[in-house]
């Protein structure tokens, strides 16, 4: 196990992986929809290609055939071809360059979808174990470097592809000898772009982890930016980061070596080989072999060869960069929830709200068992409270309960039906769920109260809202309803945040209610609102109380005391208080403290 998590934390670290084919062609397979206008982008491609490599070939002709001929109307006939070319080119141009940015962004677009999808669905259990910056890369950076393999990449490589074919196609016809010079030079190119490819390679793919790992680090710490101010972390944070942040310039700098190294080279060598062919050509058209237009028609296709060669060396290390980000992708896609509905749920449309857990144990991690043969039994329309100190396996309880995590043993009944053989939407759009850390999402106080669920009308949120007693506060705001709460609902009080969550439970008027701990933090006026709210929240329905003041819970039908994860008593207030034992120790407790 410990190995396990070790090696999870650690594979952002992968390093060294090829162009893997399995990897490619699941890749391309989203692509498929597009194929249509990848197979159009690729014959544009093609034809540009064709076309300016046609532009050396007409230079032997003008000037050999009609400059040196004093040929004026032919010569302006080339010249037209030239510009007609050239116009035709640059439009085809502009409309490929849109065309395949148009392809990338619907393919990413479609695969963000995708995952993100499946993000949202994945167990509980993944987000323990994962750090959500890592789960924020994913999203955003891995993708967006599928968006160059996809846009320009792919068919731009079979266009630069093409190029070389193309301009070999014709240096060859034009003459030999003079190719065969013209490609002295490439067994050098071809050493200097395995050796700048390894080095670019292992370059970029170490900028990747730094960034993945300054994602985390910034995540984490704007999180717990309030943890961070008070304990006055700021200067030790911002060191800790400058580290990362400082990594990164270093490995940025040692890339962009590689790159200004790389490219005066392939400068060079082209250079060479220009050299070389006016040494050569030079002597051959002073012996009159060949002449003038061809060796400046060689000039110019050696300086449109290089171009795609240096471009294909680029290229491959997008590839390879997006061969990383891809199998990341694809490793989060495989990620299979543990918790998946039933082949053939139970179908049941109105239930009645009567839970039971038959012997459960539970382990967050095996073998560190959190819950041990907890059985009991909650009536329909009943109210039961937990209570136990913390750590004792209550939360755990309503996790197991909705589901977030399955039983290891025993099993968990609703209306008699183990609830894994409901689907999850059933189960728990049967429940709410009102918890100490209110959740908001930054949008209105409307959205934040039926989450975009337009059955709940605005007459119901307005009901909810003065049930929680919450109307004076509402009615306060400029805006009502649409009064807009900024990320995580930083702008109201934890009170505040507490009864629009209440609101949120009684809008949806769930047939089982569950408060953990949801009056735990707030000052004792608005804990008397809530306390009148709750009385109208747990009428007609199941609940589930979790409550470290036991004064709230007195009403209960039922109190059951959990102890390191083990039921030790079941009764009333009032059996319990008689029996004298562990919820009779907790009553005095609270009871001194509060004299
Ligand atoms: N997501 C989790 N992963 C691993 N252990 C957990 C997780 N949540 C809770 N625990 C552990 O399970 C035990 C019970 O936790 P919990 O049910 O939250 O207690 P309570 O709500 O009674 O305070 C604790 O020891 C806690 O550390
Ligand atoms: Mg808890």
């Amino acid at each position: 196990m410990v190995k396990r998590k070790y090696k999870k934390f650690q594979e952002e670290e992968v390093l060294g992986k090829q162009v893997d084919y399995i990897l490619l062609r699941r890749l391309l397979s989203f692509a498929k929809p597009y194929i249509f206008f990848i197979i159009l982008a690729t014959v544009l491609t093609i034809l540009i290609s064709a076309l300016s490599a046609i532009r050396p070939r007409l230079t032997p002709i003008a000037i050999d055939d009609k400059v040196a001929k004093g040929d004026i109307p032919g010569l302006n006939i080339i010249i037209v071809i030239l510009l007609g070319t050239l116009i035709i080119q640059a439009l085809i141009q502009y409309f490929n360059a849109y065309l395949t940015s148009w392809i990338g962004q619907k393919i990413v677009y479609d695969l963000r979808k995708k995952l993100y999808s499946h993000i949202i669905h994945l167990n509980l259990k993944y987000f323990d174990n994962t750090p959500i910056g890592r789960i924020v890369t994913r999203v955003t950076n891995d993708i967006d470097v599928l968006y160059e393999v996809f846009s320009s990449g792919l068919v731009t490589a079979l266009g630069d592809i093409f190029t070389i074919v193309w301009i070999l196609y014709f240096m060859f016809s034009l003459d030999t000898t003079l190719a065969l010079i013209t490609m002295s030079v490439l067994p050098l190119l071809v050493y200097a772009t395995a050796v700048f490819r390894k080095k670019a390679r292992d370059s970029y793919r170490k900028i990747r982890i730094l960034v993945a790992k300054m994602n985390a680090y910034i995540q984490e710490h704007i999180t717990g930016i309030s943890v961070v101010q008070l304990f006055v972390k700021e200067k030790d944070t911002i060191e800790e980061f400058s580290k990362i942040n400082r990594a990164h310039t270093e490995q940025n700098k040692r890339g962009i070596r590689y790159y200004a190294v790389f490219f005066p080279v392939v400068e060079f060598i082209g250079a060479m080989s220009v050299a070389l062919v006016i040494w050569y050509g030079g002597g051959q058209v002073v012996q009159n072999n060949i002449s003038v237009g061809v060796l400046i028609s060689f000039i110019q296709f050696i300086e449109m060869f290089f171009r795609p060669i240096r471009d294909l060396a680029e290229k491959y290390n997008i590839l390879q960069t997006a061969m990383a980000s891809s199998e990341r992708i694809f490793e989060l896609l495989d990620t299979k929830s543990d918790i998946i509905d039933p082949k053939h749920p139970v179908k049941y449309e109105s239930i009645k709200g009567e839970i039971e857990f038959k012997n459960v144990s539970f382990a967050y991690n095996e073998e560190e068992y959190v819950l041990k043969n907890v059985s009991f039994k909650i009536n329909a329309g009943e109210r039961v409270a937990f209570v136990g100190a913390t750590g004792a396996g209550k939360s755990t309880i309503i996790n197991l309960l909705c589901r977030f995590y399955d039983v290891n043993q025993g099993e968990i009944t609703l209306d008699g039906i183990n609830i894994k053989n409901l689907k999850q939407e059933d189960l728990r759009k049967n429940i709410a769920v009102v918890l100490q850390d209110v959740f908001l999402f930054s949008g209105d106080i409307r959205y934040n109260i039926n989450l975009g669920n337009d059955k709940i009308t605005n007459e119901k949120i307005h009901e909810a809202i003065s049930n929680v007693g919450l109307k004076k506060f509402i009615n306060s705001l400029p805006d009502n309803i649409y009064h807009r709460v900024s990320e995580r609902g930083a702008t109201l009080s934890t009170g505040q945040k507490q009864l629009i969550s209440f609101a949120r439970a009684l809008a949806y008027s769930p047939k089982i209610l569950i408060l953990d701990e949801a009056t735990s933090s707030v000052d004792t006026e608005t804990e008397l609102l809530i306390q009148e709210a709750i009385k109208k929240l747990i009428e007609d329905r199941t609940s589930i109380i979790i409550a470290h003041r036991l004064s709230t819970i007195q009403c209960c039908d039922k109190i059951i005391v959990l102890h390191k994860g083990q039921i030790r008593e079941i009764g009333t207030h009032q059996e319990l208080l008689e029996k004298g034992g562990l919820y009779y120790k907790l009553y005095q407790l609270q009871y001194k403290n509060q004299i």
